[in-house]
């Protein structure tokens, strides 16, 4: 009534004077807009104004290392190479490196401790990884929600389902996809599913767009630094899992090659929650398909990483929490936005493995830096963190003329 009362007045006063209303109400809108346009930093070149970010703060406990230098590569050849008085009551065994550690001063062989553990304690251990040189990464971290303080979400109790193809995978993506549409999406009403296009042709994507089911993202491949558009060098995976978690609190990375053998995933969802990280386990060792200058970067010992086995990031669920954001996801991502960490140049022909037995006979990119993470923090117990096999198959090269099939289903349907 107060309000309603006051209005008439001012109408009554505007009507009789306008003067007053221009004071009134035009100039503190003028004001309004004019600070608005001028408080907004230009933000045409997001890798400008993010480079500008002087802002950008590491969240608590973190310091500041950048890039390894060269008194350090001195020191990483010496200490690989001196495991002798680590550890009397273990074997020593000498395992076989590919020419990639010849220039840490190797030639054939590593002497390494046989079934090395990580010394200390957990929180030592989660320490030892945020301490991770943070390479070229503080101008990204802030808007990937990975620097300043830590923001809790309202537990979301569902996953976002994650996945990206170029068009090398697109009837593999296409398989993965009638699985989502057949097995899951029946089970969950209210499922998010997101696409990340990373070089599919205009017809693919519009194939995509018109049959997914899904939101369908092109990857801002223009925001990151350059080195990110090879994706051979798998560096996109952690970038886009982070913009998911950031956005949506719990993500479900899926590879094309995954296929879910059911759509009751409660269970799973809730491990994920419970623990953080679900992964799936790998069967080949982390040191095997790790390249040196990875683990140098890294300041880890090869040594460590000889006798276990890999994580493989076709599938994971991850929530996002203080732990899994400041322990795992800051380290990974951070990795990845740094030329010589996890993708390093001509490193993108190093995938394929050629002898199973030589240390460093390969690299696996985003996979090899989050193993190395995870058995850091799981030792020896990752077998928490593995997705039982009740729940997947991975099926590699696995296709569907899934479009199509939709396709002809609606013509039929109209005639
Ligand atoms: C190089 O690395 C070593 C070992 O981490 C460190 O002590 C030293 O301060 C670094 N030097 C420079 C110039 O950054
Ligand atoms: C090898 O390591 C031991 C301790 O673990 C150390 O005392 C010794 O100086 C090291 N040797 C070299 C050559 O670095
Ligand atoms: C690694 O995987 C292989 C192949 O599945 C398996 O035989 C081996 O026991 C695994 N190693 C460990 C330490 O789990």
């Amino acid at each position: 009534m107060y309000f309603l009362h006051w209005r008439s007045l001012q109408q009554r006063k505007v009507q009789r004077n306008p003067k007053l209303f221009i004071t009134l109400f035009i100039c503190p809108v003028l004001i309004m807009i004019l600070y608005g346009i001028y408080s907004i930093e230009p933000d045409m070149n997001p890798i400008t104004s993010a480079r500008k970010n002087s802002k950008a703060s590491l969240p608590t406990g973190y310091t500041f290392i950048h890039k390894s230098n060269s008194s350090f590569e001195d020191e990483f050849s010496t200490s690989i190479k001196n495991h002798t008085e680590k550890n009397r009551q273990r074997r020593l065994k000498t395992y076989s490196v590919s020419d990639r550690y010849t220039k840490f001063g190797m030639r054939d062989s590593l002497l390494c401790w046989e079934d090395s553990k990580f010394m200390g304690s957990f929180e030592e251990n989660c320490n030892f990884i945020k301490r991770y040189p943070i390479g070229d990464s503080l101008p990204y971290l802030q808007e990937l929600g990975l620097a300043g303080d830590f923001v809790d979400f309202p537990n979301p109790r569902i996953p976002v389902i994650v996945t990206a193809a170029s068009s090398n995978h697109f009837l593999e993506v296409q398989a993965l996809m009638q699985n989502l549409h057949s097995v899951v999406f029946p089970k969950y009403k209210n499922l998010k599913f997101i696409f990340y296009d990373i070089g599919l042709n205009e017809n693919e994507k519009e194939m995509v767009k018109k049959h997914c089911r899904c939101e369908f993202r092109s990857f801002p491949f223009e925001k990151y630094p350059e080195h990110v558009q090879i994706l051979k060098g798998y560096t996109f995976k952690p970038l886009l899992t982070q913009t998911v978690l950031n956005e949506y609190g719990f993500v479900m990375w899926m590879d094309a090659s995954i296929r879910l053998r059911t759509g009751k995933l409660d269970s799973l969802f809730e491990m994920a929650m419970k623990k953080g990280i679900t992964i799936i386990e790998g069967d080949l060792g982390v040191g095997h398909r790790t390249d040196p200058s990875t683990f140098k970067f890294l300041r880890e010992d090869p040594c460590l990483f000889v006798d276990k086995n890999e994580t493989q990031t076709g599938f994971f669920l991850i929530y996002r929490t203080r732990f899994t954001i400041e322990t795992i996801m800051r380290p990974w991502v951070s990795c990845a936005l740094t030329s010589g960490c996890m993708y390093f140049p001509g490193s993108q022909d190093r995938i394929n493995c050629v002898s199973p037995n030589e240390l460093g006979t390969c690299h696996r990119f985003d996979q090899s830096v989050l193993s190395i993470i995870l058995w850091r923090l799981y030792d020896p117990d990752i077998g928490r963190v593995y997705i039982p096999g009740t729940f997947f198959e991975v099926h590699r090269s696995h296709t569907a003329r899934y479009f199509e099939y939709l396709e002809k289903k609606s013509k039929l349907l109209i005639v």
